[in-house]
Formats: structure tokens, C-alpha cells, sequence
């Protein structure tokens, strides 16, 4: 198993120091373990946020274990010299299309969610972001028309087989859960939208088990808070999604819990080969001080054996560990406790 580790910036680097505690008690087969800098760390010592020797390491792994990039001191430098651009880049020299989100709340901690408790309890759902395209990766420029006023522009665009992939992607999730997916666009304004829905429809063929909807990008905003429960598997575009997913994470209470996998078409000897990250950045301003919750890292650390190492067992076994910790009142600071970054850590492993 050739697994990449790349801790990034801010409270990355101490995360990932729990999450490796944890892959070391684990027992696992052979690893090799690479560690490589990305974001405002690789722009430091290498000039650039995703240095060629760690794009060389993430194409060589299996799996890519991600901490978090973003770092102030970097905020200025030109876009494609920014810590950012190190996951933009990983996305798409990867292939990795597929985000997938999930979003569920964990018994006990509805208090700490941004809606009643009542409202947040049912909340169990999968967001399945496309990643590669949209209007993320589109020509994008600031121009000086010839009035001599600027303007800046982006293009929005999804090809058919983009969409086509990320709609088997949704479809797949919901297979494996409740069977029903809400596909989201803002088809009554947007042509891309409209080809998005028209391919979604073409795939359902493939999945009568799965029950399809549609949702425009606004009521899904608005749903996500009036009945959060009533969602299952969300599939949306590159720029929805990235939205959604911070709203669902707030729904849920907890974004120093929610951990993420962004999948390609490319296989492992085991399963799908894999980038694995918590959703939450790299909060800079408790950086170095122990404080940081690293529950993500853990969980993403299980969503990596469970899609890239089929070890099922290992991934269901930290997910438990994890959800134990909770229950017997261990929280860090983001969930209103006071337990630090490596007494969380250490509380998982005795869990373990
Ligand atoms: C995310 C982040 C990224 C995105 C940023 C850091 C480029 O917000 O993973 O959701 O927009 O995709
Ligand atoms: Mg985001």
C-alpha cells in the first residue's frame, strides 16, 4: 500500500500526526509511507504550492492522505502561486471527479448544530461534488474592454461525458444507501444546467432502483435548512457543490468532523485510488497550538481504507473508535470541549 502524505499548512501538519498514530495501530499490510509539502509549505521551500516532486509522489501513491492547504503569508502571491492551487492542481492532474461528502450527525452533538436539534437529528446525507470541471477549471480572466472599463469573467461549461460520470458516481452512492438521489442545478437559467439535468436523466435509465429528483441550487440551499432529513445523496457541480457541502457541514454542527474522498477512474489493486482530506481549511489562527480537532483526519483516514484498500473492517473500526470518543464527552474545542489535538488523538488509539 503506497500511501502519499501531504500535511500542507496551518493545523495540517498536527492532524495528520493523529491520523498517523492511528494508521500505525492499525494492523495493517506493508506500507510505504511518502511525505511530501504541498499549499504555502511547498511554495516556501520549493516556490511553488505543488511541487513537481510531490505531484511525481501523489501520481506513484495509491492513496493520497491530505491535510489542509491555505496560509495568509500566501494570500497576496499570484492565483496560480497560491496555497489553493496545490488542491486544484491535484484534482485535475489526477483525475479525481468525484467528491464525495458525506454530511451525518453523530448522536449527542445536535445541540452544536446551526439548526434545531429536532431538525438536525435526521440529518444523513452523502453530497457527490463533480471536481474536475465547471467554472472552477474554465477560461478566466480580468480584461479592459474597449470602453476601457475591467471586467472579469469565468467560463461556466460541463461537456456530456463529465456530467455522464459524475452522475454514475451519485447513482452508485445511493445504490449502497437509501436509493434516492436529488440531482441539483439551476437548469431554469443556466445551459449547462439543462445539459446537466438532460444527462441525468439519460443515466437513470441505468438505475431503476434509484428514485431521481430535481432541485434548483436555491430551494437545495433553502431545503438543506427548513428538512435536512429528507435528503439522501446529493449530486451537483463543481461550484454548487463546494457550496453546499460548507452549508451541510454546518447543519451538521461540526466541520472539524466531517472528512471527504475525491475519487478518479484510476484503480488500486484494491479498489479506486483516492485523495483523501477533512473539509475544514487549515485555520491558521490556531496553527501550532494544539488545540485542533483531528477527528477529520481520522475519518478521512478511514474513507481511504474503506475506497482505496477495501479494508472495510479497518474503516468501519476507526469510524466507531471515533464516534466512541464523542459519546464519552472528549471534544475539542470546535465541538465546545476542551480536549486538545493530542489528547483526541490518544483518546481514538485507547478507543481503538
Ligand atoms: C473545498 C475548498 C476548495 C474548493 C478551495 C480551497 C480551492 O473550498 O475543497 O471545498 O473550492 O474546492
Ligand atoms: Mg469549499
Amino acid at each position: 500500500m503506497k500511501i502519499a502524505i501531504l500535511a500542507g499548512d496551518g493545523i495540517g501538519p498536527e492532524i495528520m500526526g493523529e491520523a498517523r498514530k492511528v494508521m500505525n495501530a492499525l494492523d495493517l499490510p506493508d506500507c510505504t509511507i511518502m511525505e511530501g509539502d504541498v499549499g504555502g509549505a511547498g511554495y516556501k521551500k520549493h516556490g511553488h504550492p505543488l511541487p513537481p516532486e510531490t505531484l511525481d509522489m501523489a501520481k506513484a501513491a495509491d492513496a493520497v492522505l491530505f491535510g489542509a492547504v491555505g496560509d495568509p503569508d500566501c494570500d497576496n502571491l499570484e492565483r496560480h502561486l497560491r496555497p489553493e492551487q496545490a488542491i486544484l492542481g491535484l484534482r485535475q492532474a489526477l483525475g479525481l471527479f468525484a467528491n464525495l461528502r458525506p454530511a451525518t450527525m453523530f448522536p449527542g452533538l445536535e445541540d452544536l448544530s446551526a439548526l434545531r436539534p429536532e431538525v438536525a437529528r435526521a440529518i444523513d446525507l452523502l453530497i457527490v461534488r463533480e471536481l474536475n470541471g465547471d467554472v472552477y477549471f474554465g477560461e478566466k480572466a480580468i480584461r479592459t474592454l474597449e470602453d476601457g472599463r475591467r471586467q472579469g469573467y469565468d467560463f461556466m461549461s460541463y461537456a456530456e461525458d463529465e456530467v455522464r460520470r459524475i452522475a454514475h458516481a451519485g447513482f452508485r452512492a445511493a445504490q449502497t444507501r437509501k436509493k434516492r438521489l436529488t440531482s441539483v442545478d439551476k437548469a431554469n437559467v443556466l445551459e449547462t444546467s439543462q445539459l446537466w439535468r438532460d444527462v441525468v436523466i439519460e443515466v437513470a435509465r441505468d438505475y431503476p432502483d434509484v428514485e431521481l429528483s430535481h432541485m434548483y441550487v436555491d430551494n437545495a440551499a433553502m431545503q438543506l435548512v427548513r428538512d435536512p432529513g429528507q435528503f439522501d445523496v446529493i449530486v451537483t457541480g463543481n461550484l454548487f457543490g463546494d457550496i453546499l457541502s460548507d452549508q451541510a457541514s454546518m447543519c451538521v454542527g461540526s466541520i472539524g468532523l466531517l472528512a471527504s474522498a475525491s475519487l478518479g477512474e484510476e484503480r488500486t489493486e484494491w479498489g479506486t485510488k483516492g485523495l483523501y482530506e477533512p473539509i475544514h481549511g487549515s485555520a491558521p489562527d490556531i496553527a501550532g497550538q494544539g488545540k485542533a480537532n483531528p477527528m477529520a483526519t481520522i475519518l478521512s483516514l478511514a474513507m481511504m481504507l474503506r475506497h482505496s484498500f477495501g479494508r472495510e473492517a479497518d474503516a468501519a473500526r476507526v469510524e466507531k473508535a471515533v464516534a466512541r470518543v464523542l459519546e464519552q464527552g472528549i471534544k475539542g474545542a470546535d465541538l465546545g470541549g476542551s480536549a486538545g489535538t493530542a489528547e483526541i488523538g490518544d483518546a481514538v488509539l485507547a478507543s481503538l
